[in-house]
């Protein structure tokens, strides 16, 4: 029988909590704080923590509910420790620690990024998040890509993971968001980006494809960001129309850069696989180019399947917890755990 972990992710503006049985999820509650930060444009962090404060008990019972289980059925509490915000890190570590402290169970400390790593592995059926992995998908190269990280993680094996390349500035996200600022399109932009992006014409700009010259596999979004401001302050008035084109043509931009290092990368080190995840996987236009690139290359690509599952969700962290569960991996002694924010994989 696979174990039943109750997770937490507070990492960011969501506060989630998941129940997962092996592969399965059970439960997957986000309670978004989006429409608190999309008057500032952007996570306010002291706002975020008063949220998640406000927050996470109701997500918590909602989470047990939809479960439809009782906090006694738990086998252990897995609770997202970095990479994040600080402060809103620390509520979602408090209420897993007072939790396994309370209910008497283990408590498992988990990278944010690995949740991300696994988050294509979510299954319906009685298995482990690795059922779905081959021997031979290995090789595997991920392509994590969010509101903060734009990652290369090479895996040998489940057990080796490098994380081969990384942005130097802005993440993918953050530069579609910020561009989708500079037009006036809410918050986040990224997906605004996208459904405007369906009417333009991605042609009618050229930005830009930066870090050409590099010989790592790292990334940098900065130079396209100003690039991306230059052009709409050259267009002085727009037209809806050009918003549209404007957001195709962006858009584009950053997926060609975020395909180049990949390709680079894959020929480098011959990957059997492609792991997508973070919350520009979302985007089903880069969706679509990778599948198409990994088909063309004899790739088996592997995509978180739920929507929930692409932006921040606690759900992929007890995928994650439960690579963990396996080995035992437990935090001894609770106050040792504290939050890392620039925790890296
Ligand atoms: O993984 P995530 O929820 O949070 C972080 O760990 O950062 O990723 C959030 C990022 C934001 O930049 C958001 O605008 C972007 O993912 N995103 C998208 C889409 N949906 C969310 N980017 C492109 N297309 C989308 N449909
Ligand atoms: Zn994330």
């Amino acid at each position: 029988m696979y174990p039943i972990i109750l997770s937490i992710d507070t990492s960011c503006d969501d506060t989630s909590v998941a129940i997962t049985q092996g592969a399965r999820v059970l439960s997957n509650v986000i309670a978004s704080q989006t429409k608190i930060h999309r008057k500032y444009g952007g996570v306010m962090p002291l706002m975020a923590k008063l949220e998640h404060h406000k927050l996470i008990n109701p997500t918590y019972q909602e989470a047990l509910k939809r479960a439809h289980l009782k906090e006694n059925q738990i086998d252990a509490i897995a609770v997202t420790y970095g990479p994040g915000l600080a402060i809103a890190l620390e509520v979602g570590i408090e209420f897993a620690k007072n939790l396994a402290r309370q209910l008497d169970k283990p408590l498992i400390a988990v990278n944010h990024m690995k949740g991300h790593l696994y988050s294509s592995f979510a299954n319906n059926s009685a298995s482990s998040p690795n059922s779905d992995i081959k021997s031979s998908d290995f090789p595997a190269l991920a392509l994590l890509i969010s509101g903060g990280h734009s990652d290369l993680v090479l895996l040998k094996n489940l057990e080796s993971i490098e994380k081969i390349g990384q942005t130097v500035d802005d993440a993918s996200g953050e530069c579609l968001d910020k561009f989708a600022r500079l037009l006036d399109l809410g918050y986040p932009g990224a997906p605004i980006l996208e459904k405007l992006a369906r009417g333009g014409d991605s042609t009618k700009y050229s930005f830009p494809l930066p870090m050409t010259q590099s010989h790592d596999f790292n990334y940098s979004f900065s130079g396209l960001k100003t690039a991306g401001r230059h052009q709409i302050e050259k267009l002085n008035k727009l037209t809806s129309q050009n918003v549209k084109d404007l957001a195709a043509s962006f858009q584009t931009a950053v997926f060609k850069a975020l395909m180049y290092k990949l390709q680079k990368a894959v020929k480098k080190h011959k990957p059997k696989s492609i792991w997508l995840g973070g919350g520009v996987s979302a985007n089903l236009a880069f969706r679509k180019i990778l599948r198409t690139y990994c088909r063309h290359n004899n790739l088996n690509f592997y995509y978180p399947k739920d929507k929930k599952l692409n932006t921040d969700n606690a759900a992929m962290i007890g995928l994650a917890a439960y690579f963990q569960f396996q080995k035992k991996d437990f935090i001894a002694n609770f106050p040792e755990l504290q939050r890392i924010p620039r925790l890296s994989l």
